[in-house]
């Protein structure tokens, strides 16, 4: 079976300007095969999403090895992090993070605009992609005109509309009522499918209870691994 993601030994230190030290992940090994859906629990402060934001070449961490999709991110440069966040991976965050003065279409687009897309490409592409998450009518309409499951719907329209390989979601359904964490969460499902890899840091059991793989964590270790 390939490995989506391999991590080795990965430790994070933070250190704030104060010079304080938090260790948040100590010496995490984590094995993840392609077209897994592995969900990350543990109590707050367990380092999930300090763990999602290292594969997702968002944050670099103090020591270990990761490859993800092939990629050897501890070797990478920083142009090729950027290439990679783009073109490897789809992150949905829990706020969302869309842009408020662009419309549903333009936010979803982003990623496309940062690869140099064309506009006619952008516009097709972000159309399908909200269509894929059941928003083809509301293209034009700001995140203000949005509830708070659509919205989480549009960010998870722009995490997918490159197809990225791997899809990493922090608390996905974490703002949301469970009618819309039900359809986000059919959605996800759907794409894992369709042969993406999903990798899911949650507290939520609709969540946990949809994965093939669970990982376990606490004070920033690996506690149990299923
Ligand atoms: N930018 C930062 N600077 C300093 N410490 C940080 C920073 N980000 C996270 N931490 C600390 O690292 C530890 C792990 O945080 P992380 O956000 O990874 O936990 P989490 O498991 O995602 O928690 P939650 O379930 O609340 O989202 C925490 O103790 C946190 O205070
Ligand atoms: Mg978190």
């Amino acid at each position: 079976m390939t490995l989506a993601v391999q991590a080795q030994h990965v430790s994070m230190i933070y250190k704030s300007n104060s010079g304080h030290k938090v260790q948040a992940l100590e010496n995490v090994s984590l094995e993840v095969s392609s077209g897994s859906w592995c969900v990350l629990s543990g109590p707050s402060g367990s380092g999930k999403s300090s763990m999602l934001h290292i594969l997702g070449g968002l944050l670099t961490p103090t020591a270990g090895t990761i490859e993800v999709a092939g990629y050897d991110l501890t070797q990478a440069t920083s142009n090729m992090r950027s290439t990679y966040r783009l073109r490897t991976i789809g992150f949905v965050f829990q706020a969302f993070y869309l842009l408020p003065h662009l419309r549903a279409w333009e936010n979803v687009a982003l990623p496309l605009l940062a690869l140099g897309e064309p506009h006619k490409v952008r516009k097709e592409r972000a159309t399908l992609a909200l269509n894929a998450v059941g928003l083809a009518d509301r293209l034009y309409h700001h995140p203000a005109e949005l509830s708070g499951g659509e919205q989480q719907r549009v960010a998870l329209a722009r995490a997918i509309v490159n197809h990225p390989p791997i899809i990493l979601a922090d608390e996905p359904t974490g703002n949301l009522d469970a009618a819309s964490a039900n359809m986000i969460l059919d959605i996800l499902q759907k794409l894992v499918q369709q042969g993406s890899t999903l990798i899911c840091a949650t507290h939520d059991t609709k969540v946990t209870e949809r994965a093939t793989q669970s990982v376990t964590m606490r004070h920033g270790k690996v506690v149990d691994l299923v």
